[in-house]
């Protein structure tokens, strides 16, 4: 089926569980088959062999990094690596003290604990957390008013693993307790034609070289999005007939998604137009922007602006965003024409 062009404008940010599934069914389940990151691979297994041969628990590990760049699927991958039972949840998930204190009771001897979106656990859990990953206790407030006594518990040794794409949100005593902290960085165009390939023979469609090297260019350096042009790209291939996705079937397909050459999506390309059109190419604070284009500005943080920067279509400055020459060119304004406004 092709898509509509409604379904297009949420090809970064589709969270539908009908994307979800797809994602889980090319998700990697060993180090072997997570493709790119290699230092942080190399990091990861000689902590992990270390601490299997002292037949310690691993460190507590950060994972942060842009979305869709893999920390949930490293963080599966390292529980089954060390043979753990994992325990999964999410800072928005975990609302109050007990909440926190009922998962962490839980628990078995060696689990690995998987709280995705860290960043987002409110103040009064985060302290509960402390204790809980350097000492391996919790403190429980029974009762209230006069009465109220604290009650310690001690708890199983356990590896929390937390994900976030936004580690400037994490205050420093919950970083300071990790024991092991990664950066996930943007991925090398064949890295991601690595992906591809890969997606492509688990879904069963034959993609050419030339084509799947196309695909990965405009893929936002992020292997979400690499899979899921993948999706949409064979389904154009099959309505139109191909057996093969050549590099033809790429760009009309893309095309019609209005994904351009640089892996720009409509979103994108109305962030820098504003920035250039209402704000003289910047500088402009993230507020405003939001305001001015009706984005979230966690969208804008999260998703578009790093990306736009790591194009070099924008700069960040102290007073706000800056359209780069190379973005004004992008949307076809020729350099000169900054100083118009
Ligand atoms: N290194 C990789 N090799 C192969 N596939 C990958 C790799 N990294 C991510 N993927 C694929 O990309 C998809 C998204 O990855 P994942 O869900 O782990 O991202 P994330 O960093 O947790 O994103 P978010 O911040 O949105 O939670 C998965 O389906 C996975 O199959
Ligand atoms: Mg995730």
């Amino acid at each position: 089926m092709i898509t509509s062009s409604a379904d297009n404008l949420d090809i970064i940010i589709d969270d539908s569980p009908e994307e979800r599934v797809f994602e889980n069914s090319l998700r990697p389940a060993k180090f072997d088959d997570f493709v790119g990151q290699q230092g942080l691979k190399d990091n990861l297994h000689i902590v992990i062999e270390a601490a299997k041969g002292r037949q310690e628990n691993l460190e507590h590990v950060l994972l942060y990094g842009p979305p869709g760049l893999g920390k949930t699927t490293l963080a599966l991958i390292i529980a089954r690596e060390i043979k753990a039972n994992l325990k999964t949840t999410s800072g928005p998930a975990i609302e109050r003290a007990g909440d926190l204190a009922a998962l962490l009771t839980n628990l078995e001897e060696g689990d690995v604990l998987f709280i995705d979106e860290i960043h987002r656990l409110n103040k009064v859990v985060e302290e509960i957390l402390y204790p809980a990953m350097e000492d391996g206790f919790l403190d429980i407030v029974i009762g209230k008013g006069p009465g109220a006594r604290s009650v310690r518990m001690d708890l199983p040794k356990f590896t929390l693993i937390g994900a976030t794409t936004r580690i400037g949100m994490i205050s420093a005593p919950l970083r300071d307790r990790f024991g092991l902290t990664y950066h996930l960085d943007y991925y090398e165009p064949e890295d991601l034609k690595q992906i591809i390939e890969r997606a492509a023979t688990i879904i069963k469609t034959e993609i050419d070289a030339e084509a799947s090297h196309a695909l990965a260019e405009r893929s936002r350096f992020t292997p979400r999005i690499a899979n899921r042009l993948l999706k949409r790209v064979r389904d154009f291939a099959q309505v139109k007939g191909h057996d093969t996705i050549t590099p033809d079937i790429v760009h009309e397909s893309l095309e019609m998604l209005g994904i351009d050459e640089l892996g720009l999506d409509r979103h994108d390309r109305k962030l820098l137009e504003i920035i250039q059109h209402k704000f003289g190419g910047g500088p402009v604070g993230l507020s405003t922007l939001a305001a001015a284009t009706g984005e979230e500005q966690d969208t804008i943080t999260d998703v578009h602006e790093p990306f736009l920067l790591r194009q070099g279509l924008i700069m960040r400055t102290p007073k706000g965003r800056e359209l780069t020459d190379l973005g004004r060119k992008h949307i076809g304004i020729e350099q000169q024409q900054k100083t118009i406004f």
